[in-house]
C-alpha cells in the first residue's frame, strides 16, 4: 500500500513537507487557496477551505488530513469526521488553537503559567485591566493574527478603540484578549510531537529572537538553558499535548522571565517557525515528524546532529530580482549554509525563506547564517 496525506494550505509550512513524504514514499497532496501557491510542487488542488463540499472531495482518499494553519471552520472539520476521514490535530484540539480566548481559558484550566490576562468586551473592561497592571498591557485579537499582526501594546484604554469597533461591526459577541506585558529576557519554544496512539518525541528547547512581531532567528538547543527549565518546558508541552489531545507537531511558544520562570505565549498545532532548524539539525526534522505523527507512525529520533543549530529568516526577499538570483554568490561564500526558497513573491516583512547553519561552536554558526542571509537583503 502507499500512505497518503491530505495537507489543507499551501503555505510554506506544507511546501516543507514534500521532501520528506518523497523520501517516505507518501503521496502528498495540497488543498491550496490560490493558483501558484509556495506548496505548488505537491499535487495541489485549488479550492475554498470554508467549503465542506470542497474539502470532503479533496480528503476523499487520503489516509490522513493534516493542516498549514489552524483557520479551518469548526462546522468543516466536523464534516470531515463525520465522513470517517481521520484528521490531524482533531477538531477538539484544533479548536484551542484558533481563538487566543479559548487558549488562555484551557492554558489556565490545565494549571500551566500563563500571563495575568483577561477577555475584554470595551474600554471600561480595558481600562480596569490597565489600572490593575501598570498601565500598560498587551492587547490582542483572539483570531486570525499571525506575525504579530493582531498583537498591540496598549498604554491607554483609547488604544484599541478600532479594534473595539471592528468587533461590533462584525456583530461578534467575542471580546479582545489583554494581557501583562511580560518583562521577558527572552522568548522559547519548544516543539513535541504526539501520534494519535500515544507516543511523543520531543525536540530541543530553542531560543528564538522575534523582531516587529516576527521570528527573526532560532538558536537550537537554547543557550544557558539548565536541566530544570528544559524540564519544565517538556513538561508544559507534555501536559498541552495530552490533556488536549494534539496530534501531530504542536509548538509551545514561551516567555523566560526575568527570575527564571516559564510562561507560555501561545500554542500552534502544526509545524512551525521555530521548528525549522530541524530539518537541517536534527536526526529528524519537524515536516517528516509530523507526516509521521499524523499517519500514526512511530516518531523518529530528534536528536541534533551537532552542537549548535541557527536559523535565520528571510525577510521580504530581495527588492531586485529573486532568491535564487543570489544562490550561486551566496553557495560560493558559505557552502555549509542550508538555504530553504519558498519560492514566494518577496514583499516587505514577508518571510520567504530561511537559512540553517550548523556547527560545533556557536557564534561561528550564527555568523555564518547572518551572513548568508545578508545575500538577500538588499
Ligand atoms: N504578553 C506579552 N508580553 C510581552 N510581549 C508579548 C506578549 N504577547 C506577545 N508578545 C510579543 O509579540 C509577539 C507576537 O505575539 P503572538 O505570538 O501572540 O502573536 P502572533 O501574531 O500570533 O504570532 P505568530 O507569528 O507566532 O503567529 C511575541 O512573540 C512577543 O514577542
Ligand atoms: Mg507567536
Amino acid at each position: 500500500m502507499t500512505y497518503r496525506i491530505g495537507v489543507i494550505g499551501g503555505g510554506q509550512l506544507a511546501r516543507m513537507m514534500v521532501p520528506p513524504a518523497v523520501h517516505l514514499g507518501i503521496e502528498i497532496s495540497v488543498l491550496a487557496e490560490t493558483e501558484g501557491s509556495s506548496a505548488r510542487l505537491a499535487a495541489t488542488q485549488v479550492g475554498d477551505y470554508h467549503d465542506a463540499e470542497t474539502v470532503l472531495g479533496f480528503a476523499k482518499d487520503v489516509h490522513a488530513v493534516t493542516f498549514d494553519h489552524e483557520h479551518v471552520p469548526q462546522d468543516v472539520l466536523r464534516a470531515l469526521v463525520d465522513a470517517g476521514v481521520e484528521v490531524h490535530p482533531s477538531p477538539e484540539a484544533l479548536f484551542v488553537a484558533q481563538d487566543k480566548i479559548v487558549m488562555r481559558e484551557r492554558l489556565t484550566a490545565l494549571g500551566l503559567p500563563v500571563p495575568a490576562w483577561a477577555a475584554v468586551r470595551g474600554r471600561d473592561d480595558l481600562a480596569a485591566f490597565l489600572a490593575e497592571h501598570g498601565g500598560r498591557a498587551v492587547v490582542k485579537t483572539p483570531r486570525g493574527g499571525y506575525d504579530g499582526k493582531g498583537v498591540r501594546v496598549v498604554r491607554s484604554a483609547d488604544d484599541a478603540d478600532d479594534w473595539f469597533a471592528s468587533l461590533d461591526a462584525a456583530g461578534a459577541s467575542d471580546a479582545l484578549l489583554v494581557e501583562e506585558l511580560v518583562e521577558f529576557r527572552r522568548e522559547l519554544a519548544q516543539l513535541v510531537a504526539r501520534r494519535p496512539s500515544g507516543e511523543i518525541a520531543a525536540w530541543p528547547l530553542v531560543e528564538t529572537v522575534q523582531r516587529d512581531g516576527v521570528c527573526a532567528e532560532v538558536t537550537a538547543p537554547a543557550p544557558d538553558a539548565d536541566d530544570a527549565l528544559a524540564d519544565e518546558a517538556r513538561r508544559i508541552a507534555t501536559v498541552v499535548a495530552e490533556e488536549v489531545g494534539v496530534t501531530g507537531v504542536l509548538a509551545v511558544e514561551l516567555f523566560e522571565t526575568a527570575d527564571g520562570r516559564l510562561l507560555v505565549n501561545e500554542l500552534a498545532m502544526r509545524p512551525h517557525n521555530t521548528g525549522h532548524w530541524s530539518i537541517d539539525g536534527a536526526v529528524t526534522g519537524q515536516f517528516e515528524q509530523h507526516l509521521r505523527a499524523v499517519l500514526d507512525l512511530p516518531l523518529g529520533d530528534t536528536t541534533p546532529h551537532r552542537a549548535w543549530s541557527v536559523m535565520v529568516n528571510v525577510l521580504g526577499g530581495p527588492a531586485q530580482g529573486t532568491m535564487a538570483d543570489r544562490l550561486p554568490a551566496l553557495m560560493a561564500d558559505q557552502p555549509g549554509a542550508k538555504v530553504h526558497d519558498y519560492g514566494k513573491e518577496p514583499r516587505p516583512g514577508r518571510k520567504v525563506g530561511h537559512v540553517t547553519t550548523t556547527g560545533p561552536d556557536l557564534e561561528d554558526a550564527r555568523g555564518r547564517a547572518r551572513a548568508a542571509v545578508r545575500f538577500f537583503e538588499d
